[in-house]
């Protein structure tokens, strides 16, 4: 009886609690207290359908998720903004946004490429869905790794204290504004963000009760010195494969394999089953003027087949049926940026490193070495499964520069190291391969499924991944699928749960959602 009218009593005070104020915003900075040297920047009240704008504010810094939202953000919020000290020569810039609306969870927001600033449209959009929702910069910023040269905490807090200190405070700014504990606790990232979540899985397993993760640069240096490897071979500045080639060779593959998943549509719903033969591209006297050398034929099979060097596994290669978005990444200046500058600033600390220079080697240095600790490929993910945690891993297929194909060898890594069943795995771990999607976002597939910014489909939990976790880790409403929708083709597409694969039963052209199938 007594713990029935406390309960009555919380709920009354609940009822009597009224809505935050302007004036409690701007109080909220004289009252966050926390263990550790930090400034707030701001605390300012933001009403409904304003549009943040990083430029306006001069705080413009270029990054892979830092251009702001789009769109007017739906909601109020108090957002603040601050300076947290993460050693004597780190710190992180952070900010936390509170709804007016919120329904008592915390979101962190991981950061994309090589961070650098706050993930805003992330924040957002979590926000919009009720969650005081909070992302960093991860330490430094802009997009250079010249930030990390000889700056080891800086590095750490690129590789996993800036979330894990950005969480632990948003928690306590969320708790002092609302003046409640907070419940549960998500993370949403892709790409480095990606790897930011499974770092937090396997190392801090009481962060979070729900992470997503998409497209994890889980295997970080396999991923980076991956494209040295290729390169090495196609040449450094311009593949000695033409881009009409490249062309060739695509549409051979989509002739070859498009129609194992029963539909051709110009999407591989498991690019493991297509074995492509290159020699059937080599030029013969009466071949196309897009045919292939041997020698070339032979280079361009290297980016599809596992790289094993000295009895390591360096890298299972690329999926099939995007090679010309594949090799256009390849040869991008971000990647031309980034190989060297990885190797520079962190893996040898050697401003004068020559990437032309790349051998095997280097990638297996790079691998081992470890530097920073960035890797998050550690599968025994046994402490977050038993802290009640859930997990939503997923990638897509036509990843162009991430391969798909080390989440699925992670996936099978931890079944090996947990000694555990699919069915086992999904009580915890569910991995979805998204056919036609790109890195992240975009492709021909269908794409939006609520793991990016403001950009979704809908709020109903079979299309926002979000949503979708929620309902798992607070109901138990585990996902079978995850539907991506392309709004541009009007189009929808339940993504199977690793290791099903889609397959058509229909009889048009595979953009009825109902004409296929997980099995
Ligand atoms: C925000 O904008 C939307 C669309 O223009 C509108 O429907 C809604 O009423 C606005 N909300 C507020 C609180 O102004
Ligand atoms: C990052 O940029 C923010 C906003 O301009 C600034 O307040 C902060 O001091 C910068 N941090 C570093 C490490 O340069
Ligand atoms: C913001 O940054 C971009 C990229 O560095 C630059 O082109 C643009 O001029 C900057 N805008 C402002 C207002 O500083
Ligand atoms: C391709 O380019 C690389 C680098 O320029 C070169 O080493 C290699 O010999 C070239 N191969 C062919 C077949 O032209
Ligand atoms: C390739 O490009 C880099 C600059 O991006 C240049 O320093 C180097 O000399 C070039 N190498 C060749 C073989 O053209
Ligand atoms: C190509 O043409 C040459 C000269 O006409 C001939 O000797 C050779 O056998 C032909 N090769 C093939 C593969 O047909
Ligand atoms: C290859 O592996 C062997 C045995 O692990 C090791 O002794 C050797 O140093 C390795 N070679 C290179 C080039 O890494
Ligand atoms: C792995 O699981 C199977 C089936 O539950 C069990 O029979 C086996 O003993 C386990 N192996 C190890 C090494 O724990």
């Amino acid at each position: 009886m007594r713990h029935r009218s406390s309960l009555a009593l919380l709920f009354l005070l609940g009822a009597a609690r009224s809505l935050p104020t302007p004036n409690d915003c701007a109080a909220l900075a004289s009252k966050i207290k926390l263990d550790f040297p930090f400034t707030v920047n701001f605390a300012q009240y933001v009403p409904s359908n304003t549009t943040i704008d990083p430029i306006a504010e001069g705080t413009n810094i270029t990054c892979a998720t830092g251009t702001p939202p789009a769109q007017p953000i739906p909601v109020a919020f108090c957002r603040v903004n601050l300076r947290v000290e993460t050693s004597e020569s780190s710190e992180i810039y952070m900010e936390t946004w509170l709804p007016d609306n919120w329904k008592g969870r915390t979101l962190t927001a991981g950061n994309g490429g090589l961070a650098g600033c706050i993930p805003h449209a992330d924040l957002a959009n979590g926000a919009s869905l009720g969650f005081a929702s909070t992302g960093t910069n991860a330490g430094h910023n802009g997009t250079s790794a010249g930030a990390f040269y000889n700056q080891p905490e800086v590095v750490k807090d690129f590789a996993w204290r800036g979330v894990h200190t950005g969480t632990v405070v948003g928690k306590i700014v969320a708790k002092t504004y609302y003046g409640r504990d907070c419940g549960k606790s998500y993370y949403t990232g892709c790409s480095m963000g990606g790897r930011q979540g499974w770092e937090a899985v396997q190392n801090a397993p009481d962060l979070f009760d729900g992470v997503i993760s998409g497209a994890p640069a889980i295997n970080l240096y396999a991923h980076l010195s991956y494209f040295g490897y290729v390169l090495e071979p196609l040449g450094f500045n311009t593949s000695n494969i033409s881009l009409d080639q490249w062309a060739a060779i695509q549409a051979a593959v989509l002739e070859q394999c498009d129609d194992l998943d029963g539909a051709r549509d110009g999407m591989l719903e498991d690019p493991s089953a297509c074995k492509f033969d290159f020699t059937e591209l080599v030029c013969t006297n009466n071949s196309a003027s897009t045919c292939l050398t041997a020698e070339q034929a032979k280079q361009a099979a290297t980016l599809f087949a596992p790289l094993t060097y000295n009895g390591t596994l360096i890298h299972p290669g690329f999926p099939h049926g995007f090679e010309v978005s594949l090799i256009s990444i390849m040869y991008s200046e971000l990647i031309r940026t980034w190989l060297p500058e990885a190797f520079r600033y962190l893996i040898y600390s050697d401003i004068s490193w020559d990437p032309t220079t790349f051998t095997l080697a280097d990638a297996l240095n790079a691998i081992q070495g470890n530097a920073g600790d960035l890797a998050a490929f550690d599968a025994d993910i046994s402490a977050f499964r038993d802290h009640g945690g859930k997990i939503l891993h997923w990638h897509g297929l036509n990843d162009d520069f991430l391969s798909e194909e080390i989440s699925t060898l992670y996936y099978t890594k931890v079944q090996t190291k947990l000694n555990s069943s699919v069915a086992e795995l999904d009580e915890f771990y569910r991995y979805f391969r998204a056919s036609g999607v790109a890195h992240c976002i975009g492709g021909p597939g269908a794409h939006l499924m609520g793991q990016w910014g403001q950009q979704v489909a809908g709020t109903d939990p079979d299309d926002n991944m979000l949503v979708r976790m929620v309902e798992w880790v607070e109901k138990g409403n585990a996902p079978e699928y995850v539907r991506g929708t392309n709004l541009e083709k009007r189009s929808a597409r339940k993504h199977c749960k690793y290791p099903k694969v889609n397959h058509y039963k229909g009889t048009g052209d595979g953009s009825d959602e109902e004409g296929w199938e997980c099995i």
